[in-house]
């Protein structure tokens, strides 16, 4: 037993640990009793069927949900300084120190965060200032461009000027990543960042997130409702449903030996629905399995 404690990161030190996690909205539970971790440097992927909690769970662990949301539990993040705190138990001002800076959260629709107005360069500069706001301009302006070579977004000094609509869809998701990436965030949460996207961008996105996550030892919860896409950024998948999670396990359990009848069901339906032409062992293929 031992030597099974030794191989599991869990068991040291999470970086993230929620505990019976329970959102509900005017009396309906949406999530009912969630408990997972998440170690440095992991992925976690959630994944369930639109309606199973997953916003509400990401949601929750930030305190982003309405004040009609009744939420409990406890949501144990550790700080840079060791120190673990219940976020669900901070003071809001002590929370919006979290926010954007320690942990960072990316969306399905990159136009939701971005401002048409305003150049993409001014924005992601502020995504720093909120948390830096005596950061030299010099600074300020080579953090900005180095965020934008991180993400690959092409000929930076020229385009920091530009507005979201002079870029395409996947690169917009780029800008928001770079804006989520420029406060150095210890734990991302990225709720279904690829699904807006057409198939090849969402893969080259995929591919973005997987090597910020090596390069930066990033931690991640990373959701989606489709299964294959999960399973090629994750090194765990816990399987929502109804507001529970079912099962959860390292990538290759899940995929090669689900438990739960609805995690076959959408190890089944992910190809046939996403990528039609893919047959159901392409989601193994494709997480490496
Ligand atoms: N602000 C809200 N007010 C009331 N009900 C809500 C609110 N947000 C979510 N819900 C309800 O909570 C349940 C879970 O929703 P949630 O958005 O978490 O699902 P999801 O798994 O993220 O789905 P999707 O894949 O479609 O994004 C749903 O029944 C939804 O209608
Ligand atoms: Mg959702």
């Amino acid at each position: 037993m031992i030597g099974q404690n030794e191989l599991s990161p869990l068991l040291s030190a999470p970086l993230l640990s929620v505990q019976a996690l329970h959102v509900a909205f005017s009396g309906q539970e949406a999530v009912r009793g969630v408990s997972f971790a998440i170690a440095p440097g992991e992925t976690l992927g959630l994944v369930g069927e639109s309606g199973s909690g997953k916003s509400a769970t990401s949601l929750a662990l930030l305190r982003l949900l309405p004040p009609s949301a009744a939420i409990s539990g406890s949501v144990a993040f550790a700080r840079a300084d060791g120190v673990t705190e219940d976020l669900l138990g901070l003071p809001e001002e002590a929370m919006r120190r979290h926010r954007g800076r320690s942990i960072a959260m990316i969306f399905q629709e990159p136009m939701t965060a971005l401002n048409p107005v305003m150049k993409i360069g001014r924005q992601i500069a502020e995504a720093l200032l909120a948390h830096a706001p005596r950061t030299p301009g010099r600074e300020v302006r080579e953090r900005v461009l180095a965020a934008m070579r991180e993400v690959a977004l092409p000929d930076p000094e020229r385009r920091m000027d530009d507005y979201p609509h002079q870029f395409s869809g996947g690169q917009r998701q780029r800008i928001v990543i770079a804006m989520a990436l420029i406060n150095k965030p210890r734990l991302l949460i990225a709720d279904e960042p690829t699904t807006a996207l057409d198939v090849t961008v969402q893969a080259q996105i995929l591919a973005l997130l997987k090597k910020l996550k090596s390069e930066h030892k990033l931690s991640m919860l990373f959701i989606s409702h489709d299964l294959a896409v999960v399973a090629q950024v994750a090194d765990r998948v816990a399987v929502m449903r109804q507001g529970e999670i079912v099962e959860q396990g390292s990538v290759r359990q899940v995929l090669t030996r689900p438990q739960h009848a609805y995690t076959r069901g959408l190890l089944a339906s992910a190809p046939t629905m996403r990528t039609p032409r893919d047959r159901p062992l392409a989601t193994m293929v494709r997480a490496g399995i």
